[in-house]
């Protein structure tokens, strides 16, 4: 046992350290060779998608006393997606350091991770991964469904939509103000197909997280009796010292990979894997997702891509249904922290509606959710969602329309006098990790208030931003190399047209190479955001989103 390093040790030391953690009141006995199981608790009250994470971890605190365990939970940051300016991504990679070295510098035999908010899950994922000490994650679970005059409401795809009428005055003040109490009815994460509920997926898929645990509603008792269940196994994962590199290796990537493409899963989850695999070791690019794209069909319906909510998918059986639609093309033998292989689990699991979880016969849609492009606008690779896009928009060529900030864009995008139709394409530039900084969620640009009025619902739009998994529309993310490192984004200019080919998987700007290179000659990078503080070690260490937007020193050696 590690713990032993702390606490057996014949120097003064041995003896201090058990007698200043018996002043919180622990007998003698919590010394008798039990492992001790830290619980990293990314609970707070300024992330209401974690809110429940406190009575998880005293159900995972029984099952670790019923098993012969330790447990002690210690706090950790919490990722809050709706309140944290600039964004919430600009912390994963902080979040994801204080969670290693809590690790690192405690004396913990095994770590229960607790997250639930988007960015939460992947900064614990990374954090265990480099700390390398057995792991299990636990997510707080996807919210009950909201409830607005008999309709369902999905947080937040159902808030955007609803918003985008209330701004062309279809929608009163009134309705709005119960849709805002009706939206989310209980702590938990969003429960629509977003980034959070895709990344308790994957981690599921990944075999980081107990079978069957991603989809149980925040507040169903059953959520209750797997954190006890868990806190039970990971007693004996401490003894058997299951890490998580015998966890994450490239088959169990590529099975997350390809649950992901099943799922229509958030844009969010390739930059969160390639972080994840970039502190494992495995070599992931963004090439594995497409070839698993074209391999994989969509299956899952849910909001944004499609009909339902995560309280429906977990009805029909979650994520080991999926698995099972998925098992000829999944590795089997991947392990996962039951101590079981991924095809023990998924063998036999059963679905029990057919129209949440769709055989492979009745696909969704014969390709993955997502999509990789590249052309002379990403040479370094872009990403699309064509599942929640408009089929007819997934070919377009138009000519653009160019905002250099996003400050430019909200101060103009509803003038009446706005130079566009529905043919003409958005472009936004200063999105990306460096730009912005941190890479926000601005990539679904809002449409111009003048074309909602005449009903236009969808229009292509472009940048090196990213998007809230809850969001649609056909929006292209991601593009690398950023605009303010000098990527051809940058030098894209009003009126320039562009051609979109999802099915060729190309996004070009129609300009000779000639005009590129006398734009390039003209091109100044922008003055940085941070002169100091943790914002200039971001800036001065973040990767592109092709990479994953670790930090470059963080990544596997
Ligand atoms: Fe936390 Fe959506 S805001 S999961």
């Amino acid at each position: 046992m590690r713990s032993r390093a702390w606490f057996d040790t014949p120097e003064y030391y041995g003896f201090s350290r058990r007698a200043w953690l018996r002043s919180e009141g622990f007998s003698s006995a919590v010394f008798d060779g039990r492992p001790i199981i830290g619980i990293a608790n990314s609970w707070s009250e300024l992330t209401n998608c974690n809110a429940n994470l406190k009575s998880l971890a005293e159900a995972v605190k029984r099952g670790v006393w019923m098993a012969g365990g330790f447990p002690l939970e210690f706090p950790v940051m919490s990722l809050a997606e709706m309140l944290m300016k600039p964004t919430a991504m600009l912390f994963r990679n902080l979040m994801s350091m204080e969670v290693e070295e809590s690790i690192r510098a405690h004396p913990l035999d095994a770590v229960m991770l607790l997250a639930g908010c988007d960015k939460t899950t992947p900064a614990m994922l990374m954090g265990a991964a480099s700390a390398d000490v057995p792991a299990m994650l636990l997510t707080s679970g996807p919210m009950l469904a909201g409830d607005w005059h008999g309709r369902k409401l999905g947080a937040g795809t159902d808030g955007r939509r609803l918003f985008d009428l209330y701004r062309a005055g279809e929608v009163s003040e009134r309705e709005m103000g119960e849709i805002e109490c009706s939206l989310g009815r209980s702590a938990g994460h969003c429960t629509v197909m977003g980034t959070a509920s895709t990344m308790a997926i994957l981690s599921e898929a990944l075999g980081m997280s107990p079978s069957g645990s991603a989809a149980i509603p925040a507040p169903d008792s059953r959520r209750l009796a797997m954190a006890e269940e868990s806190g039970r196994r990971i007693v004996s994962m401490a003894k058997e010292n299951l890490r998580p590199s015998q966890i994450m290796t490239r088959g169990a990537f590529e099975n997350a990979l390809r649950v992901h493409m099943a799922i229509g899963g958030s844009t969010n989850a390739v930059i969160h894997l390639l972080a994840i695999a970039g502190r494992t070791g495995v070599q992931l690019s963004l090439d594995d997702f497409d070839r698993i794209s074209r391999e994989t069909p969509w299956i899952v319906n849910l909001k944004p891509s499609g009909d339902y909510l995560m309280e429906d998918f977990y009805s029909a059986g979650g994520v080991p249904a999926v698995m099972r639609e998925l098992l000829s093309q999944l590795d089997q033998s991947a392990l996962t922290v039951s101590g079981l292989c991924v095809g023990d689990h998924t063998g036999n699991a059963e679905c029990y509606n057919r129209e949440v979880v769709r055989e492979r016969a009745r696909a969704l849609s014969p390709e993955g959710g997502t999509a990789i492009l590249y052309g002379n606008l990403a040479p370094d690779g872009a990403v699309i969602k064509p599942t929640a896009a408009s089929p007819e928009l997934l070919q377009h060529r138009g000519r653009t329309l160019v905002f250099e900030s996003r400050e430019e864009l909200m101060g103009k995008i509803d003038s009446e006098d706005l130079p566009v139709d529905s043919r003409t394409i958005l472009v936004m530039k200063g999105g990306g990790p460096r730009g912005a900084p941190g890479m926000p969620e601005w990539g679904q640009i809002p449409l111009p208030k003048k074309l909602l009025k005449e009903g236009v619902r969808d229009m292509v739009r472009i940048s090196d931003a990213r998007m809230s998994g809850t969001s649609f529309g056909t929006v292209v993310l991601h593009v690398t190399p950023e605009s303010a490192l000098g990527g051809p984004l940058g030098l894209v200019e009003t009126g320039d047209e562009i051609s979109l080919d999802v099915a060729g998987r190309r996004v070009d700007l129609l300009i000779s190479d000639d005009e590129m290179d006398r734009r390039r000659a003209k091109w100044s990078a922008p003055e940085p955001a941070y002169v100091r503080g943790y914002g200039r070690l971001f800036l001065d260490h973040v990767e592109q989103a092709n990479h994953g937007c670790d930090f470059d020193f963080l990544k596997s050696r």
